[in-house]
């Protein structure tokens, strides 16, 4: 298996430069163990300036929230794959369920996003997840599956290596309330088998999938303990520097 295990932070729509660059360097400077890849999605206007901060030998990959689909045009406001890419920053985030919830994104737009990152050359966390409403329902495998076969549609076995895969319940995202190590097994090993019969077994074997929904240090160890869950992405824990290290050190 060479899935890499993976601590995501996402930090949202947090923090001044200033508190940033401390959070970042702290981080950065922090034991961590060498199988885990740190990545930190910061606010666009600190992407470039934490670049400086961070030392190369630090191996924290930074990433951005989001990008626009087109690669350039009257787009007030908007921030393109290619300008990131020139900037070079290795990731962004795809399909946050606060981007599909407050800013309207579609499965459909978010397949012309994916398309767009990796176009420009960017590896993309790509995010899926029901609702409460959904699961309460039942539906929330056949939810998700259908997130991922509308945006995944275009996207070649080859190009899986660019995607990872953030499985984000709505109703455990900033509620303190975390799908139990079961529940995310189960859609883990689902999303796992799907990508299998879209990509067959190796694409579904070197995919990393992980989990994102109110991950703290005292619940990080079980849950990445799950065999198809190969790490987290982190909101709220992450903009607390030991909180965010003992996390990626609970693999
Ligand atoms: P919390 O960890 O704050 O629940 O947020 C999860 C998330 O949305 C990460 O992208």
């Amino acid at each position: 298996m060479a899935r890499k295990f993976i601590a995501a932070g996402n930090w949202k729509m947090h923090t001044s430069i200033q508190e940033g660059v401390v959070l970042a360097e702290t981080i950065a400077s922090g034991s961590r163990p060498s199988n885990v890849q740190t990545i930190l999605a910061v606010p666009f206007t600190h992407l470039t300036t934490l670049q400086k901060k961070i030392k190369a030998s630090s191996k924290v990959i930074l990433a951005a929230q989001n990008c626009h689909h087109k690669e350039s045009g009257a787009f007030t406001g908007e921030v393109s794959a290619q300008m990131l890419a020139s900037i070079k920053i290795p990731y962004v985030i795809l399909g946050h369920s606060e981007r599909r919830e407050y800013f309207h994104e579609s499965n459909q737009l978010l397949a012309d996003k994916l398309r767009a990152a990796l176009v420009a050359g960017l590896k993309v966390i790509f995010c899926c997840g029901e609702t409460l409403d959904i699961r309460k329902a039942g539906n929330h495998v056949k939810h998700v599956q259908t997130q991922l076969v509308e945006s995944l549609s275009g996207i070649t076995a080859a190009e899986m290596k660019q995607i990872v895969i953030a499985y984000e319940p709505v109703w455990a995202i900033g509620t303190g309330e975390t799908a139990s190590p079961e529940q995310a097994q189960e859609m883990h090993a689902s999303i796992r088998a799907m990508l299998q019969k879209m990509y067959g077994k190796r694409v579904a074997d070197n995919t990393s999938i992980l989990y994102g929904g109110s991950v703290k240090a005292s619940n990080a160890r079980e849950i990445f303990a799950k065999a198809d869950v190969d790490g987290g992405l982190v909101g709220g824990a992450s903009l607390q520097a030991g909180e965010f290290l003992q996390i990626i050190n609970s693999f």
